[in-house]
């Protein structure tokens, strides 16, 4: 038996389809750092039920990590094992699991987190911005690659609160940006663990606090649901129209639990569209319940994007 402490629904068999052997991993650069994990850029031989070697992106421990965090690294590999296979979700390729090593293989994201994908894209769309507002004829930057993103969030979002998964980090810099600009979600196992943990307030990925992305009912109660999610969502929407501006600009994150408590929100980003603003606004009503759904969210914009569903 892989694991005598087996705690959820998944048996050992299915470790054992996910076992990839360690040999067939050549580690390149870490291209990731959290507060006890890391990510390397591997080429994996072999994969996927394709013969070869496929790019891979391998999340590890630290040097020095505890047992307690190994086993928040295996409740990340549960819950990817969980959700399943989605086109907007992250997908594991294989772990290695044995002899106290923790390997999680996923699928390389060529473009790096959708934050720092943002932020390069802004240095490109100052040069060329004069000639899209002219394309636009409105003054209004309405960037349908930018927003079919966030569709892509929205969508891959509806899939895990579909499955009751809570992300309870969904932030720019959880989402990660594969070849022809796909968005995925990803980090949900390890956020979560990592919060309950207080791992992730000591000592978080960047640097900064992830207050500005919780709902007031996280910030009082430190309780998440899948509509505290559609208020990250919110705060993720006004990243992605800001290309990656941090939220809350100028206000130091210790006033920011004060201040959305008594209801101060973010205005409208310039040049975002006036019906993604209304929409970050919807995820940001006090009242969970009256928060949309992120299948509300995925339909408003395939409508607004005219995608077919
Ligand atoms: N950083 C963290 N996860 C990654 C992945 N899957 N691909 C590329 N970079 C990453």
């Amino acid at each position: 038996s892989l694991r005598s402490d087996f705690p959820s629904q998944l048996t050992d068999t299915v470790y054992l389809k996910w076992e990839f052997p360690i040999r067939k991993l050549n580690f390149g650069k870490v291209v990731g750092q959290g507060a006890f994990g890391k990510v390397y850029h591997a080429i994996a031989h072999d994969i996927d039920g394709k013969p070869g070697p496929v790019p891979v992106a391998v999340k590890t421990l630290k040097d020095g990590a505890t047992l307690e965090e190994r086993d928040i690294l295996q409740k990340e590999l549960d819950q990817l094992i969980y959700v399943g296979s989605h086109p907007n979700v992250i997908r594991l390729l294989g772990a290695c699991s044995r002899r106290g090593i923790l390997c999680i293989i996923m699928e390389y994201a060529v473009h790096g987190n959708l934050r720092e994908f943002l932020k390069a894209r802004h240095l490109v769309s100052d040069l060329e911005s004069d000639r899209q507002l002219c394309a636009t004829g409105t003054g209004v930057l309405r960037d349908a690659d930018l927003l079919k993103m966030a569709l892509d969030i929205a969508r891959g979002m509806a899939h895990l609160a579909s499955l009751k998964c809570i992300h309870r980090d969904l932030a720019a810099r959880n989402i990660l940006v594969l070849d022809g600009g796909v968005a995925k979600v990803s980090d949900f196992g390890l956020a979560r663990e990592a919060k309950e943990n207080a791992y992730y307030f000591k000592e978080p990925k960047d640097g900064r606090m992830p207050f500005k992305w919780m709902a007031p009912e996280t910030l009082l109660s430190g309780r998440y649901t899948s509509k505290s999610d559609v208020w990250s969502f919110g705060v993720l929407l006004w990243e992605i129209t800001t290309l990656g501006s941090s939220p809350y600009p100028g206000i130091p994150t210790d006033k920011i639990v004060t201040l959305v408590l008594r209801g101060y929100r973010m205005g409208k980003p310039p040049n975002c569209p006036q019906d993604i603003f209304d929409m970050m606004k919807k995820c940001w009503r006090p009242t969970p319940a009256e928060r949309p759904t992120f299948r509300d969210l995925k339909d408003t914009l395939e409508k607004l994007l005219q995608y077919p569903p």
